[in-house]
């Protein structure tokens, strides 16, 4: 059993398979005894729900800026209602997104600036940040045609802007070496969940 709560959260473009092998993870994790939670943003619980909702299918105008706050005010309400309890009674929690997101997305995807966003994400958080990060950094076009003909808003938002929030990962990676590790993701599920595990074990030996 875990003796100290951990925050892990799985990041990448739309399409990476960061949501499978977060469920992996969290089976993995379990068969070894450690309690675990997982989570995701946009939209773990109650009012967050919600806010997926309307940030994932309304179809009108959404201004930027509306759309980072949106995405931050759902991140406020899963951190103080979830995470945080949860990694207070020394669970590992399993977030499928988070302030990452807002970077690669909004930051490097939309082109709203990145230190303002930073400085947004804190407040959000309450300066909380994840002890480890799992990039799957997949080819814009294998991701795309992972992602289907269906899609939601944001898939929507055009090939240019998805190369963009694959640069934006590969950027913060870049600069949070300790914290962000990048998996290629372009491989079978099995060999990215073995390249995760990996990374996983070293992490909590
Ligand atoms: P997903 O949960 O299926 O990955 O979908 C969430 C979508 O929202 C995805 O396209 C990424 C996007 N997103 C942002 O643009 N900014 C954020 O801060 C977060 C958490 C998600």
């Amino acid at each position: 059993m875990a003796k100290k709560g951990y925050f892990i959260t799985f990041e990448g473009a739309d399409g990476c398979g960061k949501t499978t092998q977060s469920k992996l993870v969290q089976k993995y994790l379990e068969d070894r005894g450690y309690n675990t939670v997982w989570t995701r943003e946009p939209g773990s619980i109650g009012l967050g729900q919600k806010i997926r909702e309307l940030l994932l299918h309304y179809d009108g105008d959404v201004a930027p800026r509306c759309e980072a706050f949106l995405f931050l005010a759902d991140r406020s309400q899963n951190i103080e209602n979830l995470v945080k309890p949860a990694i207070q009674q020394g669970k590992i929690v399993i977030c499928d997104r988070h302030t990452d997101s807002t970077i690669a997305y909004q930051g490097y995807g939309r082109g709203e600036n990145i230190e303002q966003l930073e400085y947004l994400n804190n407040l959000a958080t309450g300066g909380m940040k994840p002890d480890l990060t799992f990039v799957f950094d997949v080819s814009t076009d294998i991701a795309m045609t992972r992602v289907g003909k269906e899609k939601d808003r944001m898939e929507s938002a055009g090939i240019e802007f998805h190369k963009k929030v694959r640069n934006g990962y590969l950027e913060i990676a870049k600069q949070e070496t300790d914290r962000v590790k990048v998996i290629n993701a372009n491989n079978s599920i099995e060999q990215v969940f073995e390249d995760t595990k990996r990374i996983l074990d070293e992490f909590l030996n």
